[in-house]
Protein backbone atom coordinates (compact mmCIF):
# COMPACT_ATOMS: atom_id res chain seq x y z
CA UNK A 1 0.00 0.00 0.00
CA UNK A 2 2.69 2.28 0.78
CA UNK A 3 4.42 1.78 -2.21
CA UNK A 4 1.30 2.77 -4.02
CA UNK A 5 1.14 5.79 -2.45
CA UNK A 6 4.75 6.83 -3.60
CA UNK A 7 3.97 5.67 -7.32
CA UNK A 8 1.40 7.81 -6.90
CA UNK A 9 3.21 11.09 -5.37
CA UNK A 10 5.96 10.44 -8.27
CA UNK A 11 3.70 11.30 -10.52
CA UNK A 12 3.22 14.25 -9.49
CA UNK A 13 5.48 16.74 -11.81
CA UNK A 14 5.56 19.59 -9.10
CA UNK A 15 6.50 17.51 -5.98
CA UNK A 16 9.95 19.17 -5.04
CA UNK A 17 11.79 16.76 -3.04
CA UNK A 18 14.63 17.23 -0.17
CA UNK A 19 17.11 15.08 1.32
CA UNK A 20 18.90 16.47 4.84
CA UNK A 21 22.22 15.03 5.70
CA UNK A 22 22.31 16.52 9.54
CA UNK A 23 26.61 16.04 10.05
CA UNK A 24 28.42 16.70 13.30
CA UNK A 25 30.55 19.25 11.51
CA UNK A 26 28.79 20.36 8.12
CA UNK A 27 24.60 19.86 7.31
CA UNK A 28 24.07 19.42 3.88
CA UNK A 29 20.85 19.75 1.90
CA UNK A 30 20.29 17.81 -1.65
CA UNK A 31 17.19 18.94 -3.83
CA UNK A 32 15.86 16.91 -6.76
CA UNK A 33 17.29 17.98 -9.63
CA UNK A 34 19.51 20.75 -8.45
CA UNK A 35 21.81 18.73 -6.84
CA UNK A 36 23.67 19.81 -3.22
CA UNK A 37 21.80 23.27 -2.54
CA UNK A 38 23.87 23.88 0.64
CA UNK A 39 26.47 22.51 2.69
CA UNK A 40 27.26 24.92 5.53
CA UNK A 41 28.54 24.14 9.13
CA UNK A 42 26.14 22.28 11.71
CA UNK A 43 26.31 25.43 14.20
CA UNK A 44 23.61 28.20 15.05
CA UNK A 45 24.01 31.06 17.50
CA UNK A 46 21.44 31.84 19.42
CA UNK A 47 20.21 35.45 21.62
CA UNK A 48 19.73 34.52 25.22
CA UNK A 49 17.65 34.59 26.86
CA UNK A 50 15.14 34.67 24.26
CA UNK A 51 16.10 31.94 22.00
CA UNK A 52 16.33 34.37 18.73
CA UNK A 53 18.44 32.83 16.08
CA UNK A 54 20.85 35.31 15.19
CA UNK A 55 23.15 32.97 12.63
CA UNK A 56 23.45 29.63 11.25
CA UNK A 57 25.72 28.09 9.54
CA UNK A 58 29.11 29.67 8.58
CA UNK A 59 28.36 32.88 10.24
CA UNK A 60 27.52 31.22 13.43
CA UNK A 61 30.52 28.86 12.94
CA UNK A 62 32.80 32.31 12.65
CA UNK A 63 31.06 33.31 16.15
CA UNK A 64 31.96 29.93 18.28
CA UNK A 65 34.86 31.25 20.81
CA UNK A 66 33.91 35.16 20.14
CA UNK A 67 30.64 35.31 21.73
CA UNK A 68 29.32 37.67 24.85
CA UNK A 69 27.26 36.07 27.82
CA UNK A 70 24.00 37.21 25.57
CA UNK A 71 24.84 35.16 22.43
CA UNK A 72 25.42 31.10 22.75
CA UNK A 73 27.07 29.88 19.22
CA UNK A 74 25.95 25.87 19.53
CA UNK A 75 26.82 22.82 17.76
CA UNK A 76 23.50 21.11 17.91
CA UNK A 77 24.96 16.98 16.92
CA UNK A 78 28.42 16.44 18.92
CA UNK A 79 30.39 12.92 18.40
CA UNK A 80 28.11 11.69 15.82
CA UNK A 81 24.44 12.03 17.59
CA UNK A 82 22.46 14.89 17.88
CA UNK A 83 23.41 16.26 21.64
CA UNK A 84 20.83 18.98 21.90
CA UNK A 85 17.82 18.47 20.25
CA UNK A 86 15.84 21.79 20.53
CA UNK A 87 18.74 23.60 18.81
CA UNK A 88 19.13 20.54 16.42
CA UNK A 89 15.52 21.15 15.50
CA UNK A 90 15.83 25.19 15.13
CA UNK A 91 19.03 24.27 12.65
CA UNK A 92 16.98 21.55 10.81
CA UNK A 93 14.15 23.89 9.98
CA UNK A 94 16.21 27.20 9.02
CA UNK A 95 17.69 24.79 6.39
CA UNK A 96 14.59 23.48 5.06
CA UNK A 97 12.62 26.89 4.92
CA UNK A 98 16.05 27.95 3.45
CA UNK A 99 15.99 25.95 0.92
CA UNK A 100 12.54 24.72 -0.22
CA UNK A 101 11.58 26.76 -3.67
CA UNK A 102 8.81 29.02 -2.72
CA UNK A 103 6.44 27.51 -5.62
CA UNK A 104 6.34 24.79 -3.97
CA UNK A 105 5.29 25.49 -0.10
CA UNK A 106 3.38 23.03 1.46
CA UNK A 107 4.27 20.36 -1.28
CA UNK A 108 7.97 19.71 -0.02
CA UNK A 109 8.72 15.94 0.73
CA UNK A 110 11.95 15.67 3.17
CA UNK A 111 14.28 12.37 4.05
CA UNK A 112 16.43 13.16 7.11
CA UNK A 113 19.53 11.01 7.22
CA UNK A 114 19.89 10.10 10.84
CA UNK A 115 22.70 7.58 12.56
CA UNK A 116 21.50 4.54 13.70
CA UNK A 117 21.94 4.98 16.87
CA UNK A 118 18.98 7.95 17.76
CA UNK A 119 16.18 6.49 19.85
CA UNK A 120 12.36 6.47 18.96
CA UNK A 121 11.90 9.81 20.62
CA UNK A 122 14.47 11.77 18.68
CA UNK A 123 13.31 10.26 15.87
CA UNK A 124 9.84 11.41 16.37
CA UNK A 125 11.44 14.87 16.78
CA UNK A 126 13.32 15.37 13.46
CA UNK A 127 9.67 14.32 11.88
CA UNK A 128 7.59 17.00 13.84
CA UNK A 129 11.00 19.36 13.29
CA UNK A 130 10.45 19.08 9.15
CA UNK A 131 6.82 19.07 9.52
CA UNK A 132 6.30 22.40 11.44
CA UNK A 133 9.14 23.90 8.52
CA UNK A 134 5.98 23.43 6.14
CA UNK A 135 7.32 20.33 4.82
CA UNK A 136 4.19 17.71 3.85
CA UNK A 137 5.76 14.53 4.62
CA UNK A 138 9.07 13.89 6.29
CA UNK A 139 10.82 10.47 6.64
CA UNK A 140 14.35 8.91 7.76
CA UNK A 141 16.78 7.09 6.49
CA UNK A 142 19.88 5.14 8.11
CA UNK A 143 22.84 7.44 7.23
CA UNK A 144 24.93 4.42 6.17
CA UNK A 145 22.26 3.29 3.78
CA UNK A 146 22.09 6.58 2.11
CA UNK A 147 25.66 7.14 1.99
CA UNK A 148 25.73 3.53 0.07
CA UNK A 149 22.87 5.05 -2.35
CA UNK A 150 24.58 8.41 -2.63
CA UNK A 151 27.80 6.54 -3.87
CA UNK A 152 26.09 4.68 -6.74
CA UNK A 153 26.49 1.25 -5.27
CA UNK A 154 23.34 -1.80 -6.20
CA UNK A 155 21.88 -1.62 -2.61
CA UNK A 156 18.53 -2.14 -3.52
CA UNK A 157 20.52 -5.58 -5.45
CA UNK A 158 20.51 -8.71 -3.57
CA UNK A 159 24.55 -7.76 -3.94
CA UNK A 160 26.31 -6.91 -1.02
CA UNK A 161 28.19 -3.70 -0.56
CA UNK A 162 30.05 -2.41 1.93
CA UNK A 163 30.47 1.35 3.51
CA UNK A 164 33.16 2.99 5.37
CA UNK A 165 31.50 5.97 6.23
CA UNK A 166 34.15 8.88 8.28
CA UNK A 167 32.47 11.60 8.85
CA UNK A 168 33.27 14.24 12.18
CA UNK A 169 32.22 12.52 14.83
CA UNK A 170 31.70 8.99 14.13
CA UNK A 171 32.19 6.22 11.69
CA UNK A 172 29.92 4.01 10.33
CA UNK A 173 30.58 0.77 8.32
CA UNK A 174 27.86 -1.36 7.10
CA UNK A 175 27.19 -4.37 5.26
CA UNK A 176 24.28 -3.12 2.51
CA UNK A 177 21.87 -5.71 0.62
CA UNK A 178 18.66 -5.65 -0.63
CA UNK A 179 17.74 -2.18 0.54
CA UNK A 180 18.57 -2.95 3.88
CA UNK A 181 21.35 -2.78 6.74
CA UNK A 182 22.96 -6.31 7.33
CA UNK A 183 25.27 -5.98 9.63
CA UNK A 184 26.87 -2.84 11.11
CA UNK A 185 29.11 -0.41 13.69
CA UNK A 186 29.47 2.69 14.49
CA UNK A 187 32.25 4.25 16.24
CA UNK A 188 32.85 7.64 17.67
CA UNK A 189 35.75 7.80 16.27
CA UNK A 190 36.61 9.66 13.32
CA UNK A 191 38.28 13.45 11.84
CA UNK A 192 37.11 15.00 15.02
CA UNK A 193 39.15 12.75 16.78
CA UNK A 194 42.55 12.94 14.56
CA UNK A 195 42.77 16.59 15.43
CA UNK A 196 42.36 15.75 18.91
CA UNK A 197 45.28 13.46 18.33
CA UNK A 198 46.71 15.88 16.67
CA UNK A 199 46.45 18.53 19.24
CA UNK A 200 47.24 16.00 22.31
CA UNK A 201 50.80 14.96 20.00
CA UNK A 202 51.54 18.84 20.00
CA UNK A 203 51.17 19.37 23.42
CA UNK A 204 53.58 16.43 24.25
CA UNK A 205 56.08 16.26 22.07
CA UNK A 206 56.38 19.95 21.12
CA UNK A 207 54.84 21.48 23.98
CA UNK A 208 52.92 23.94 21.80
CA UNK A 209 49.08 24.39 22.44
CA UNK A 210 46.57 25.04 19.15
CA UNK A 211 43.06 25.26 18.72
CA UNK A 212 40.67 22.79 17.18
CA UNK A 213 40.47 24.44 13.91
CA UNK A 214 44.75 24.60 13.42
CA UNK A 215 44.56 20.83 13.92
CA UNK A 216 42.03 20.26 11.71
CA UNK A 217 44.25 22.37 9.13
CA UNK A 218 47.00 20.44 9.94
CA UNK A 219 45.57 17.20 9.37
CA UNK A 220 44.32 18.57 6.08
CA UNK A 221 47.14 19.92 4.87
CA UNK A 222 50.04 17.49 5.03
CA UNK A 223 47.70 14.26 7.24
CA UNK A 224 48.12 10.70 5.77
CA UNK A 225 47.14 6.98 7.11
CA UNK A 226 50.82 5.77 6.67
CA UNK A 227 54.22 7.34 6.01
CA UNK A 228 55.82 8.36 3.27
CA UNK A 229 54.49 11.08 2.12
CA UNK A 230 57.11 14.19 1.98
CA UNK A 231 54.81 17.11 3.01
CA UNK A 232 55.23 19.94 5.70
CA UNK A 233 53.93 23.03 7.03
CA UNK A 234 54.46 25.55 9.75
CA UNK A 235 52.27 25.92 12.34
CA UNK A 236 52.16 28.70 15.34
CA UNK A 237 50.82 27.99 18.01
CA UNK A 238 51.32 28.92 22.18
CA UNK A 239 54.30 27.84 23.59
CA UNK A 240 53.45 26.70 27.14
CA UNK A 241 56.59 27.43 29.02
CA UNK A 242 57.19 31.05 27.47
CA UNK A 243 52.87 32.07 26.81
CA UNK A 244 54.32 33.09 23.82
CA UNK A 245 52.87 32.49 20.45
CA UNK A 246 55.77 30.30 18.32
CA UNK A 247 56.33 28.90 15.36
CA UNK A 248 56.84 25.12 14.30
CA UNK A 249 57.78 22.87 11.03
CA UNK A 250 55.98 19.70 10.39
CA UNK A 251 56.01 17.03 9.13
CA UNK A 252 53.10 14.23 7.26
CA UNK A 253 55.17 11.94 8.88
CA UNK A 254 54.55 12.80 12.29
CA UNK A 255 51.19 13.79 11.74
CA UNK A 256 50.83 10.20 10.23
CA UNK A 257 52.47 8.94 13.50
CA UNK A 258 50.16 11.75 15.95
CA UNK A 259 46.83 10.50 14.34
CA UNK A 260 47.94 6.39 13.96
CA UNK A 261 46.01 5.44 17.10
CA UNK A 262 42.10 6.76 15.88
CA UNK A 263 42.89 5.61 12.31
CA UNK A 264 44.49 1.96 13.40
CA UNK A 265 40.64 2.19 15.28
CA UNK A 266 38.54 2.95 12.33
CA UNK A 267 40.11 0.00 10.46
CA UNK A 268 39.87 -2.63 13.18
CA UNK A 269 35.94 -1.44 13.08
CA UNK A 270 36.15 -2.34 9.87
CA UNK A 271 37.71 -5.87 10.00
CA UNK A 272 34.74 -6.25 13.12
CA UNK A 273 32.35 -5.61 10.61
CA UNK A 274 33.97 -7.83 8.08
CA UNK A 275 33.92 -10.70 10.68
CA UNK A 276 30.39 -10.14 11.31
CA UNK A 277 29.31 -10.59 7.29
CA UNK A 278 27.70 -13.57 6.31
CA UNK A 279 30.12 -15.17 3.88
CA UNK A 280 28.20 -15.09 0.30
CA UNK A 281 28.03 -10.51 1.34
CA UNK A 282 31.61 -11.21 1.58
CA UNK A 283 32.36 -13.07 -1.64
CA UNK A 284 30.66 -9.98 -3.41
CA UNK A 285 32.50 -7.55 -1.54
CA UNK A 286 36.02 -9.03 -2.41
CA UNK A 287 34.39 -8.38 -5.72
CA UNK A 288 32.86 -5.33 -5.87
CA UNK A 289 35.04 -3.70 -3.23
CA UNK A 290 34.83 -1.40 -0.13
CA UNK A 291 33.55 1.97 -0.82
CA UNK A 292 34.89 4.79 1.77
CA UNK A 293 32.51 7.90 1.78
CA UNK A 294 32.66 11.09 4.41
CA UNK A 295 35.29 14.01 4.52
CA UNK A 296 37.25 11.78 6.63
CA UNK A 297 37.92 9.30 3.81
CA UNK A 298 39.76 12.27 1.99
CA UNK A 299 42.53 11.75 4.34
CA UNK A 300 46.11 10.52 1.91
CA UNK A 301 46.53 6.87 1.83
CA UNK A 302 43.19 6.14 3.81
CA UNK A 303 41.92 3.60 0.75
CA UNK A 304 44.99 2.18 0.87
CA UNK A 305 45.57 1.30 4.74
CA UNK A 306 42.02 -0.08 4.94
CA UNK A 307 43.04 -2.39 1.88
CA UNK A 308 46.03 -3.01 3.54
CA UNK A 309 44.18 -4.40 6.89
CA UNK A 310 41.33 -5.67 5.45
CA UNK A 311 42.70 -7.42 2.40
CA UNK A 312 39.49 -5.99 0.53
CA UNK A 313 40.11 -3.67 -2.38
CA UNK A 314 38.98 -0.27 -0.96
CA UNK A 315 38.31 2.93 -2.98
CA UNK A 316 37.07 6.41 -2.12
CA UNK A 317 33.59 7.27 -3.41
CA UNK A 318 33.34 10.09 -6.22
CA UNK A 319 32.54 13.47 -4.03
CA UNK A 320 32.75 11.72 -0.59
CA UNK A 321 31.40 14.62 1.25
CA UNK A 322 28.29 14.91 -0.92
CA UNK A 323 27.43 11.03 -0.63
CA UNK A 324 24.82 10.68 2.36
CA UNK A 325 23.07 13.99 1.24
CA UNK A 326 22.78 13.18 -2.35
CA UNK A 327 21.40 9.36 -1.16
CA UNK A 328 18.97 10.81 1.12
CA UNK A 329 17.59 12.95 -2.04
CA UNK A 330 17.38 9.81 -4.19
CA UNK A 331 16.03 7.44 -1.78
CA UNK A 332 12.19 8.81 -2.48
CA UNK A 333 13.57 7.92 -6.41
CA UNK A 334 14.02 4.03 -5.65
CA UNK A 335 11.10 2.08 -5.04
CA UNK A 336 12.83 -0.58 -3.40
CA UNK A 337 14.70 1.66 -1.05
CA UNK A 338 11.91 3.18 0.00
CA UNK A 339 10.23 0.55 1.52
CA UNK A 340 13.07 0.31 4.03
CA UNK A 341 12.69 4.13 4.43
CA UNK A 342 10.51 4.37 7.76
CA UNK A 343 7.33 7.37 6.72
CA UNK A 344 7.54 9.13 9.97
CA UNK A 345 4.69 11.32 9.59
CA UNK A 346 2.29 13.30 7.14
CA UNK A 347 1.25 17.30 7.82
CA UNK A 348 -2.90 17.50 7.50
N1 LIG B 1 40.98 16.61 2.81
C1 LIG B 1 40.68 16.09 4.01
N2 LIG B 1 41.54 15.27 4.65
C2 LIG B 1 41.24 14.75 5.85
N3 LIG B 1 40.09 14.98 6.52
C3 LIG B 1 39.19 15.80 5.92
C4 LIG B 1 39.42 16.39 4.65
N4 LIG B 1 38.34 17.16 4.32
C5 LIG B 1 37.48 17.05 5.35
N5 LIG B 1 37.99 16.24 6.31
C6 LIG B 1 37.37 15.88 7.60
O1 LIG B 1 36.11 15.32 7.39
C7 LIG B 1 35.32 15.49 8.58
C8 LIG B 1 33.94 15.95 8.20
O2 LIG B 1 33.37 14.99 7.36
P1 LIG B 1 31.79 14.99 7.07
O3 LIG B 1 31.39 16.32 6.53
O4 LIG B 1 31.52 13.78 6.26
O5 LIG B 1 31.26 14.83 8.57
P2 LIG B 1 29.77 14.91 9.13
O6 LIG B 1 28.86 14.18 8.20
O7 LIG B 1 29.44 16.33 9.43
O8 LIG B 1 29.95 14.12 10.50
P3 LIG B 1 29.18 12.83 11.05
O9 LIG B 1 28.91 11.94 9.88
O10 LIG B 1 30.14 12.24 12.04
O11 LIG B 1 27.95 13.36 11.71
C9 LIG B 1 36.04 16.54 9.42
O12 LIG B 1 36.68 15.91 10.51
C10 LIG B 1 37.08 17.09 8.45
O13 LIG B 1 38.24 17.54 9.11
MG1 LIG C 1 28.13 12.26 8.01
Amino acid sequence: MFTAVIAKEASFLFEQDLGIDLGTATTLVFARGRGVVCSEPSVIALEQPSGRILAVGEAAKRMIGRTPASIVAATPLRGGVIADFDTAKLMLQHFIRKNRLRQFLGRTRVVVGVPSSVTEVERRAVVDAALQAGCKEAYLIEEPLAAGIGAGLPVDQPIGSMVVDIGGGTTDIAILSLGGIVTSLSIRVAGNAMDEAIQVYLRKQHNILVGERTAEAIKIAIGSALPGENLSTSVAGLDMSTRLPRCLELTSEEIARAIAEPVSQITSAARTVIERCPPELLCDIYDQGVTLTGGGSLLRNMATLLQRETGLPSRVADNPVECVAAGTGRALDQMKIMQHLVKRGTRR
